[in-house]
Order: structure tokens, then C-alpha cells, then sequence
């Protein structure tokens, strides 16, 4: 038979009967090397196609020098070609974690973080974001994105509070889907395999969100609390409250799924062979594929045998190590042929990953579309993600009409470390793993923003809000405060309030305006109780991203209020985290504004809204 009559070859048959063909093919060792998933600079070359390597992948943050748009397309084509060098033509998956637009690149638009999305309420609009990110990420040649998270956050501690669409399993669902649809099809229509779309990768299964304070045993570089960790909730709660989201996932094509660091009844995820196996791929007839986090199977058992002996059976498919893959690979051929993991398990495995990149249009579109190089951080994307994060505003106090200010201000006092600060306004996941402050990509930062917004008016600015002595009254104030950068474990934090420092660029704004507008950029509710006098106007921004325009066109009214809430938000830090089963609307032990809130035009409120689903 020629190599072209060979029908894993032929584009016209289903994805099925390829990977069947394919499969057929291979030895246990190209078997085991498409189980492997590397963090790009552990592998060396040579092996990519030797060892046949299932996936590569740039962890977070992980960019060429110099880190261009360019160079990563350079960069991902050169792997490519390596794959494409091994015996049977397979090619690999380039993953990237593309969480907020495809952020890891220098240049590229950042969307509003997920809970900004999750405030927007507006599926047809995470649709959009997606679909974007989706052109930037495959312009750079990635066909893989870790996105969406479908965490339903229970404790805004968590350092991934920010990752999630909100509380309400609900929401979760109904946002998670539309991201997949914006990633996987183009144009809205079913046109999955084309070189503009990009494997969806909902995560992480199951419960993420809901680990209890304390359980995490992970140390890295400081210690855990929430994530990482225990939930500790009965089944009858896992399936109600966090298990909806997959259900939607896989009804709506999700391909791809990745495992979670947590553990439930004891257990580590990744050796769940109950839920994994069992309940994932059993009961919802999930047929994609399962990758595994980042070395999260070392966390099974010490001993490194036992520990890919329990993933692979538990029901993992692919194995993100990502450093030593040698150790990965060495075991897993030892187990399969030992017959600790039986050859039926490897070939199950290898046929779903296979499948997944016929699907996908691998083997026809292994580069993904270089073509769209032009279109990362363009003037269309940009005017997305402004539009994004005015949707994303929500407006939580305004007294006597302070918003919208007028664009006609004479004089305009702005505060805050985060006013002009493109790095704090993109949060984590942004160039960097864990997002630093500073001029970290391009972007319009929120105090060059207002200056767009009234060209005309005298704009002073001290981070810190150390006006001039003479310095006279403005008519208003803007504090732009809230948190620094940070992912995962790193921002797991036992107090919400606002750093010294914010406090006081507050409350030496007060001193100088009419009215004062406090703007939050944070990822998760902050506990505002104490200075809330001291605003007039309250709007959280979240994690807005690159576009700063988005803000100033709800704080100068050239759109309406209409962000909700996607988290409860607290009095105090000793409500947390929220009994939702009994959750009062007033008096003792209420929340400042429930689930839902959010004012609209004016200083009315958004007609009441409550959790889709109810929360146990
Ligand atoms: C995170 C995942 C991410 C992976 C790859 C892990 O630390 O938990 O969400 O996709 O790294 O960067």
C-alpha cells in the first residue's frame, strides 16, 4: 500500500476509522510517547520525533526571547516540523493557557479575566472574546487552548476565584459553553477542523472551587490554602453543584478535559478512577480525551511506578510531567508491559488522542494560521475587549447621581496604585505565570484612559494621592485601587481588605474633591465595609485587561451600568466562606449586596437576580 493510500491519511474518512488505522500502526513506545506532554524547553529536540511526543506545551509564561508575536510562531512552527518527523506523520498538540485572550504573548489583546465575563452575563458576548482568542492563539500556530475554567467558586479566597465565571453553577455552565463554541467553531457554525479554531480544554474536574480552607498540602514557594486542596462535600453536592458545568461541556463538544490538582472522599483527582473513569467518561459518555495538570500525577505517591500506574488506570490520557518526561515514559512502558496497566488502557488512551486531532484537523492543519499573524492585538480586538470590560462594570454605590461624571470636568484628581498600571489591570496569566505590576504588554492603562475620555480637563495624578499643598477642590476624584497580580495557590489570602496604602490614597482624596469614585480591580470581592463612606460612587472593574477605555466609558457615561455580580459579597471576613444554604437577605449575617447586584442607570437596581440552580 503507498504511504497516500494509507487511510489515516484520507482527510474524506472519520476521525474514528483514521485513529483506528493509525493505532493499528503504532508500537507501544509511539504509544507511550503520545501520552506524553512536555513543558517546551525540557524537551530536546531530537526526541520529539523519536519518542513520538503526544504534546508540548508552553507553561505559563512560557515565551520565546524575545517574546513577539513572531517568535512564538517561529518557535511553534520549529516543534512542529520536528513531529512531523516521525514515522508515521503524527503531529503534536502545542498547548498554551490563552485564559484572558492569548496573554502569554507580548502584544496580544488581554479580555477581562472570566469573572469579569461572569458580571457581563452575556453568552453571546463570551462567544465573541472566545473567538478572538481563538485567531490570536492560532495565528501564533497553537491548535490548544487550557480555557474554560469551569471552576463554581465557593470561597473567594481562593487564588482562582478570578479564573472562574462566578458562584452559581448556573452561570458557570451557561458561560463555559459559549467560550467552547467561540473557541472550537468559526463564524458560528459548525466548522471545527479549520485552522482558525482551537481545542477547548474545560478544567478542572471536578470541584476545584470547592476545596475547604487549610486541606492543601502543596508548598510552592509559600504555602497553600485553598487550592490544591480537599472539597469536602458529600456526592450528592459534587453532582448538583459542580459536576453541571462538564455535563453542558461535553453535551456542547467538548474534546478535551483537565484533570484537578484537588482531591475528593481522600482521593486525588488524578488517581479517581471513580469519577474519572467511572462517572466522566462512563455515565456522561465524555469521549475526548483526559490531560493531566502539571505534574499533578507526582502528587499521587512517591514513588514515581505506582504513581503512572494509578493515573493511566484511574483513566488519564494524556500526561502533562512536564519536565522529566523520560520518567514518565520509561514507566509507562514498564507498566504496559508488565501488565499493570493493561495494553487495552494505553490503546483506549492513544485512540481518543488521536481521534481528538483528526477532529480537530491536525493532521490537515498542523501550523494553525500564520496568516493571521497581523491580527494580534489588533484595532477590531481591542474594540472587543473595550467593549468586554464595559460590560463587565458593576456599579455598587452612587450617591445623588455621582456617575456618570461629566466629560466636561475641569479639574480631576486620580489616586491608586492600579490607575496606571497595565500589569495590576491584567492580573495573573498575563505574560507572566503569576502577572506582574508595570508596562508588561500594550495596552491603554485606566489614567490615560480618563485623559482620552476629557482632553480637556487638568488631570493630576500621585499614586498615593499627595496633591499639590495649593492644590484646590475638584469637582471629582477618581481612586483606582485593589489587588496585585498574583495565580493559583500564590493568591490564596485569609484577608480581602484593601493594602494600607489604598486606604490611605482613598482618604487623601477625600480631603480634596466634591465627589470621590472608587474604582476596584480585583479579582474577587474586597472587603470595602470600613472606608465605604468615604466613596460616593463604587464601581469594581475586576481584572479589565489591556483596554482602559472600557472603564472610562461607564465612569463618563457613554454606556449604561449593566454588570451583576458574579460573587456574593461580604461584610466582613468572618462570613467567609458563605453558608449558601442559609444566606440571609437583611439583618445579622446578610451579605453588603447579594449575589445578582448591581445598579443600573441612575441609582436603581438591576432587577433582582438569583442563583440559576440552587446552591446546597
Ligand atoms: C494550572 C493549569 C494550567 C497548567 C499549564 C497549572 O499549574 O493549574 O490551569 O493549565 O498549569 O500552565
Amino acid at each position: 500500500m503507498s504511504r497516500e493510500a494509507e487511510p489515516y491519511r484520507d482527510p474524506g474518512l472519520p476521525a474514528e476509522v483514521r485513529a483506528a488505522d493509525l493505532l493499528s500502526r503504532m508500537t507501544l513506545a509511539e504509544k507511550a510517547g503520545q501520552m506524553t506532554l512536555v513543558e517546551k524547553n525540557s524537551i530536546a529536540l531530537p526526541d520529539i520525533a523519536a519518542l513520538c511526543i503526544g504534546g508540548l506545551l508552553s507553561g505559563a509564561g512560557g515565551s520565546p526571547r524575545p517574546n513577539t508575536p513572531a517568535a512564538w510562531a517561529a518557535m511553534v512552527r520549529e516543534f512542529q516540523e520536528h513531529a512531523l518527523r516521525n514515522r508515521l506523520g503524527i503531529p503534536l498538540l502545542y498547548g498554551t493557557d490563552a485564559v484572558h485572550g492569548n496573554a502569554n504573548v507580548r502584544g496580544a489583546v488581554a479580555y477581562p479575566h472570566q469573572v469579569g465575563l461572569g458580571a457581563s452575563r452575556d453568552p453571546e458576548l463570551v462567544e465573541r472574546v472566545a473567538r478572538a482568542t481563538a485567531e490570536e492563539t492560532v495565528a501564533v500556530g497553537i491548535r490548544w487552548n487550557y480555557a474554560p475554567v469551569l471552576a463554581v467558586a465557593r470561597d473567594i479566597r481562593w487564588g482562582r476565584a478570578y479564573e472562574a465565571y462566578g458562584e452559581d453553577t448556573a452561570l458557570v455552565s451557561r458561560l463555559g459553553v459559549a467560550c467552547i463554541r467561540g473557541l472550537q467553531h468559526e463564524g458560528g457554525g459548525p466548522r471545527f477542523g479549520s485552522a482558525a479554531t482551537v481545542l477547548a480544554t474545560p478544567k478542572h474536574f471536578v470541584g476545584d472551587g470547592g476545596t475547604a480552607w487549610g486541606t492543601s498540602k502543596t508548598f510552592i514557594g509559600q504555602q497553600y490554602m485553598l487550592d490544591q486542596g480537599e472539597t469536602l462535600v458529600d456526592e450528592a453536592t459534587l453532582r448538583a453543584v459542580y459536576l453541571p458545568p462538564y455535563v453542558e461541556a461535553i453535551r456542547n463538544g467538548a474534546l478535551c478535559i483537565m484533570v484537578s490538582f484537588s482531591s475528593w472522599g481522600g482521593l486525588k483527582m488524578h488517581a479517581h478512577r471513580y469519577l474519572l473513569s467511572d462517572v466522566l467518561k462512563g455515565e456522561l459518555g465524555f469521549r475526548g480525551f483526559l490531560v493531566s495538570d502539571w505534574g499533578a500525577i507526582w502528587q499521587i505517591s512517591d514513588d514515581d511506578y505506582r504513581a503512572v500506574v494509578a493515573a493511566i488506570n484511574a483513566g488519564l490520557d494524556m500526561v502533562m510531567v512536564p519536565y522529566d518526561y523520560r520518567r514518565f515514559y520509561r514507566s509507562l512502558m514498564r507498566a504496559t508491559e508488565s501488565g499493570d496497566v493493561p495494553l487495552e488502557r494505553v490503546d483506549d488512551a492513544v485512540r481518543r488522542i488521536l481521534t481528538v486531532k483528526f477532529e480537530i484537523g491536525l493532521f490537515e492543519e498542523p501550523f494553525g494560521d500564520g496568516a493571521r499573524l497581523a491580527q494580534i492585538g489588533c484595532a477590531a480586538h481591542r474594540q472587543l475587549a473595550r467593549e468586554a470590560v464595559r460590560k463587565s462594570l458593576v456599579l455598587l454605590k452612587n450617591e445623588a447621581g455621582t456617575l456618570p461624571l461629566a466629560p466636561d470636568l475641569p479639574l480631576i484628581y486620580v489616586a491608586g496604585r492600579a490607575a496606571d498600571d497595565i500589569g495590576i489591570q491584567c492580573g495573573g496569566w498575563t505574560v507572566e505565570w503569576q502577572g506582574q505590576p508595570g508596562p508588561i504588554t500594550p495596552g491603554t492603562s485606566i489614567l490615560q484612559a480618563i485623559r482620552e475620555s476629557c482632553p480637556q480637563a487638568t488631570v493630576l495624578f500621585d499614586p498615593l494621592g499627595r496633591l499639590p499643598e495649593d492644590a484646590g477642590r475638584a469637582p471629582a476624584a477618581i481612586a483606582v485601587v485593589g489587588e496585585l497580580p498574583y495565580a493559583e495557590g500564590h493568591g490564596d489570602r485569609a484577608d480581602l481588605s484593601l493594602s494600607a496604602e489604598d486606604r490611605a490614597a482613598i482618604e487623601a482624596l477625600r480631603q480634596h474633591c466634591e465627589r470621590l469614585v472608587v474604582v476596584l480591580i480585583t479579582g474577587r470581592p474586597l472587603i470595602v465595609t470600613d472606608w465605604l463612606d468615604l466613596a460616593d460612587a463604587l464601581v469594581v472593574a475586576w481584572l479589565p485587561g489591556t483596554e482602559g477605555r472600557g472603564v472610562t466609558d461607564g465612569l463618563f457615561g457613554a454606556a449604561p451600568f449593566t454588570g451583576r455580580l458574579p460573587y456574593t459579597w461580604p461584610r466582613s471576613m468572618d462570613q467567609i466562606p458563605f453558608d449558601f444554604g442559609y444566606l440571609p437577605a437583611s439583618g445579622p449575617g446578610s451579605p453588603l449586596y447579594p449575589y445578582g447586584y448591581g445598579l443600573g442607570a441612575g441609582e436603581a437596581s438591576l432587577p433582582e437576580e438569583t442563583h440559576g440552580l440552587r446552591l446546597l
